[in-house]
């Protein structure tokens, strides 16, 4: 679904230039007029997408993140409402300030975006991925602006420009976050409990240990954030052999081929783990 949000009436060189600092010199980059393409006042200036998103990642390191199969994957299996309730814990977990404005870091297809977004249609928001094809998915289907970047390297974004950094299934720098987030700011991370899918690795579709653990996951953004809410959701789907294989197509294991071994509907366990993050 392709959505038509109220900030949109604001042009898009505009709406992605406020997000923005210059990734060689750390100044606000500034839209030229109507065109594309967005300079610092030291003269550095880069050409992003009409479309509505700056490619900051090299080339030549090749294809980064989520490729466009696992892409497509996700967005069929996610399209079947399986992790709708997801969907509907994040959205309701978020603050529901009129005008506020979120990065969702490591965005993938933009999912959870969109529901995010469906029901604050004045909220600001910056689509962040390493994934070229990730953020292309993510503009077109939220309507917000977007940026192809590493979140392991120094983010491009203004300092305090976000009132919610959104980060679900996806890498956390906790020192970019914090510098990112305004003072009341909160980060809202999702990451899967010990029991997510736990069938498909149990009959081996699936390999790996879920290294998420959520003890890790505070220790990690200590000391900048302390908990201020946390939500544990646990429900059962059953998929089909084929929505099985998406399922694993569209994991880490999707890399390794093993999409091809599910060949049997089954019962499977979704778990997650929902934290709501202030500065410590
Ligand atoms: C498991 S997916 C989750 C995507 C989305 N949040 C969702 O839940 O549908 C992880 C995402 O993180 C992105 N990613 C992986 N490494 C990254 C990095 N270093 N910087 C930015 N994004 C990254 C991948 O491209 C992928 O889109
Ligand atoms: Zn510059």
């Amino acid at each position: 679904m392709t959505v038509t949000r109220t900030s949109e009436s604001v042009p898009g060189p505009t709406r992605l230039a406020t997000w923005l600092r210059c990734p060689r010199c750390g100044e606000n980059l500034s839209p030229g007029g109507a065109t594309w393409s967005l300079s610092c006042v030291r003269g550095h200036s880069f050409d992003a997408n009409k479309r509505g998103y700056l490619n900051l990642v090299d080339r030549s390191r090749g294809i980064l993140g989520d490729t466009d199969e696992i892409l497509q994957s996700r967005e069929a299996f996610l399209a079947a409402g399986h992790y709708s309730p997801i969907a509907r814990l994040v959205s309701d977990a978020l603050p529901r300030g009129e005008a506020l404005s979120v990065l969702d870091s490591g965005c993938g297809t933009g999912y959870y975006l969109e529901h995010v977004l469906s029901s604050r249609p004045l909220w600001d928001a910056l689509a962040l991925d390493v994934s070229v094809a990730a953020v292309t998915r993510a503009v077109r289907e939220t309507g917000a602006v977007g940026v192809v970047s590493d979140v392991w390297q120094p983010l491009p974004v203004r300092d305090a420009r976000a009132d919610v950094v959104l980060c679900v299934f996806a890498p956390r720098n906790a020192a970019e976050f914090d510098r990112v987030l305004a003072v009341d700011g909160v980060l809202v991370v999702v990451t899967p409990s010990a029991g997510h899918l736990r069938e498909l690795r149990e009959d081996g579709r699936m390999i790996g240990m879920q290294d998420d653990k959520i003890e890790r996951l505070d220790a990690a953004l200590h000391p900048l954030f302390a908990v201020e809410v946390r939500r544990s959701l646990e429900y059962t789907i059953g998929l089909t052999a084929a929505e099985a294989a998406s399922l694993v197509a569209m994991g880490p294991t999707g890399h390794h081929e093993r999409a091809a071994r599910a060949q049997s509907a089954v019962d499977v366990t979704v778990g997650v783990d929902l934290t709501v993050y202030r500065r410590a």
